[in-house]
């Protein structure tokens, strides 16, 4: 059943956002907003900001961003339903469901079924491991042996598979669940063509079942308990409708609530090291499963926390293999630690033999921060090679750019400078050299949205008006923050040589679409939307970026069906990008004026009470930066003209634009005087 649209209205219309966040972090109010520090990531000063106007909270240190539902959802890990749910039930809404379509009725039901029998499933498993012969004598005993108590198989709800063809099949058609159900949950393996209804997937193993993030069981992975070369340790569950390998944490239901109070999160390989751990007492811990990490799962772990210690047990050569992978985790904005185990020891190997205590006594003292753990590991590899070290540092540096926030990698390149006994200045020239590299090869890129480095936000005197540049954006299109900003890629102590910046067009482009965005429905006069009046004034004209394009084609389309894009249509977009993007912009304006206002004690116009002069100084704005794009095509081509006429021709387009230019700043500068 799904839950209506009238009711997910009421819901939505109930459900204030400063109720529902208070309920779960204590709020402080600040003008017309509220902050506290953010549940999302660890801090200490608040950057987490809810808006009751807009009804949507942000915060400016990790990112999060969304309204009521979306906050429901980050904060408990669960689904857009439960949260209506947890809603409705806060505010005593009756929910209301509606009758599916039947396409969607198939759909949710092959979901919903799938969920079923494998929650059927583990219980089956559960219950052959406690209470049927094989099961306490193979199974039991097994578990027994290697110390997992009876509490620890009921929380992780551990079971056994016979050591039988098809136990689990016929118990599971007998209730009346279809074998092809079955074969999609990946329990029953049917052969082509076979005349028999196939065999189970799992037979004479231990089961551990695999919960996603809100405890439902998604799938198993099964240890096999005699030695069988041709049989693999570990036999899991097939990629299903609701199982994607690559999104799952082992353990992340258990883990959850010790991550999020911790702050703190561990990661380990196998399935028995999360659980070894959990009865030691550590909870904040869950597994890739062998696999190597994904993004998914590396976001999974920052919904919680940013903080992550990788817990290795592999030999030197398979730690090696992984350090690359590793620079994933750091492009996220997490903070990686690495723990390293004596060989031929894994967390559950070694928790076992030495004891809780001296574990965690262990991960406290062999804890090092991943770069540092980088640097010395390969270090000690290339010994006295002048060449060798030359391809430590390429790597090293390599890894820091990785890091989005500028604070902390400059730490880094001092931290490495000293250890590679390298100039401090030239890992940092080193480092832009590559980040130009980055952004020459992936033009569209936009840089970082997820951080606060750079976002004009990440603290007192980086949205500072220090310049006529900056004065004329107070007044006019309100992008203080990117005005003349160097990018979130200069990171030098002082300006690089060549400051890496976002071209200006890109910011016009930026300010030009978020105008659109966040006020194109406004009207100007009555009877003339923002909207109208920007898309009549850049007829013909294509956006460089292609996510800003892609919105100002939105805006045409609908243009052209005499409609206007409501924010809020940005604000519920199915992208999650673009929804973050539109909350970022209506934020952005509003807390620069809050910090001028508060620091100079001038009166800032809202952007609404100069909309016309906005919009108006935003086209401007926009048309200069093309032709600025034009002159500098013009230079650079008269630079490599053959004949002396090509350059006067060029040069004289080239003076075309410079007069357009010279207008606009003109127009631009009287406006503002
Ligand atoms: N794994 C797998 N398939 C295999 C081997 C391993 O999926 N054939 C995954 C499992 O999730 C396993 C993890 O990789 O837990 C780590 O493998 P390994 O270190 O070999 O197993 P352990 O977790 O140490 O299990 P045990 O202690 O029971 O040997
Ligand atoms: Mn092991």
């Amino acid at each position: 059943m799904r839950i209506n649209p009238e009711t997910v209205e009421r819901i939505k219309h109930a459900a204030d956002i400063v109720e529902v966040v208070g309920d779960f972090v204590s709020l402080k109010k600040k003008g017309a907003n509220y902050s506290a520090c953010c549940p999302f990531h660890n801090e200490k000063t608040p950057s987490f900001n809810v808006n009751p106007v807009r009804q949507i909270y942000k915060c400016f240190g990790c990112g999060a961003a969304g309204d009521s539902i979306k906050f429901v959802m980050d904060i408990d890990g669960i689904g857009y339903g439960e949260a209506l749910r947890y809603l409705a039930g806060k505010y005593n809404i009756e929910i209301e469901e509606e009758e599916l379509t039947d396409e969607e009725t198939i759909r949710q039901n092959a979901r919903e079924s799938l969920y079923i029998i494998l929650n059927f499933a583990k219980n089956y498993y559960q219950h052959q491991l406690h209470d049927s012969e094989e099961g306490q004598a193979i199974g039991l005993s097994y578990f027994r042996e290697r110390g997992f108590t009876n509490e620890i198989r009921r929380k992780f709800e551990l079971g056994y598979s016979l050591d039988v063809w098809d136990a689990f099949t016929k118990e599971a058609l007998e209730k009346g669940y279809s074998a092809e159900i079955l074969e999609k949950a990946g329990l029953l393996i049917h052969k082509e063509g076979s005349q028999s209804a196939g065999y189970d997937r799992f037979r004479g193993r231990v089961i551990f079942p695999i919960h996603n993030i809100a405890g439902k069981t998604i799938a198993f992975g099964a240890r096999i308990l005699k030695s069988d070369k041709n049989q693999p340790k570990y036999l899991n569950s097939p990629e299903t409708e609701v199982y994607h390998k690559s999104e799952v944490l082992y353990g992340i239901y258990q883990a959850k609530n010790a991550i999020r109070q911790l702050e703190h999160c561990y990661l380990v390989e196998g399935y028995t090291d999360v659980i070894s751990l959990h009865q030691a007492g550590i909870e904040n811990v869950v597994a890739s499963s062998g696999t190597s990490l994904t993004v998914e799962q590396i976001r999974l772990i920052g919904r919680f926390t940013p903080n992550v210690t990788i817990l290795y047990d592999g030999d030197m050569a398979g730690i090696k293999a992984a350090l690359r992978g590793l620079d994933l985790v750091l492009e996220e904005g997490l903070n990686v630690n690495v723990v390293l185990f004596p060989d031929n020891e894994d967390p559950d190997s070694y928790v076992r033999r030495v004891g809780a205590e001296a574990f965690k006594a262990h991960l406290k003292k062999a804890s090092k921060d991943f770069i540092t753990f980088k640097t010395e590991i390969l270090l000690q590899d290339a010994g006295n090679d002048p060449f060798r070290l030359a391809a430590v540092i390429q790597e090293v540096v390599n890894s820091i750019v990785k890091i989005p926030d500028a604070i902390k990698r400059q730490v880094f390149f001092h931290r490495t400078s000293e250890m590679m006994r390298v100039d401090e200045q030239m890992l940092i020239t080193e480092g832009n050299k590559l980040l130009r590299k980055q952004q020459t090869a992936k033009p569209a890129e936009r840089p970082a949205r997820q951080n606060n480095a750079g976002s004009g936000f990440s603290g007192p005197g980086t949205g500072v008006p220090d310049g006529p540049n900056d004065l004329d954006a107070i007044f006019s299109d309100g992008f203080g923050p990117f005005a003349g900003e160097p990018d979130a890629g200069a990171f030098s102590p002082e300006p690089p040589a060549e400051p890496i910046q976002r071209s200006k067009l890109h910011y016009q482009e930026e300010a030009f679409v978020r105008l659109l965005v966040v006020h194109g429905a406004r009207e100007l006069e009555p009877t003339i939307t923002v909207c109208q009046y920007v898309l009549g004034q850049i007829e013909g004209i294509e956006l460089r970026d292609p996510v800003y394009n892609h919105l100002l084609t939105l805006f045409r389309e609908n243009y052209n069906r005499n409609q206007v894009l409501p924010t809020d249509y940005f604000l519920n977009h199915h992208e999650a990008d673009i929804r973050s993007m539109t909350i970022e912009w209506l934020t952005q304006k509003h807390e620069l004026s809050e910090l001028w206002k508060e620091k100079y004690e001038i009166y800032v116009p809202f952007e609404t009470d100069v909309l016309d002069r906005t919009a108006f100084n935003n086209i401007l704005r926009l048309k200069k930066a093309f032709i600025e794009e034009k002159m500098k095509v013009c230079l650079q081509q008269a630079a490599t003209a053959q004949t002396e006429e090509e350059q006067h021709a060029i040069m004289t387009e080239f003076m075309f634009y410079k007069g357009i230019s010279m207008a606009a700043a003109k127009e631009l500068g009287s406006v503002i005087g």
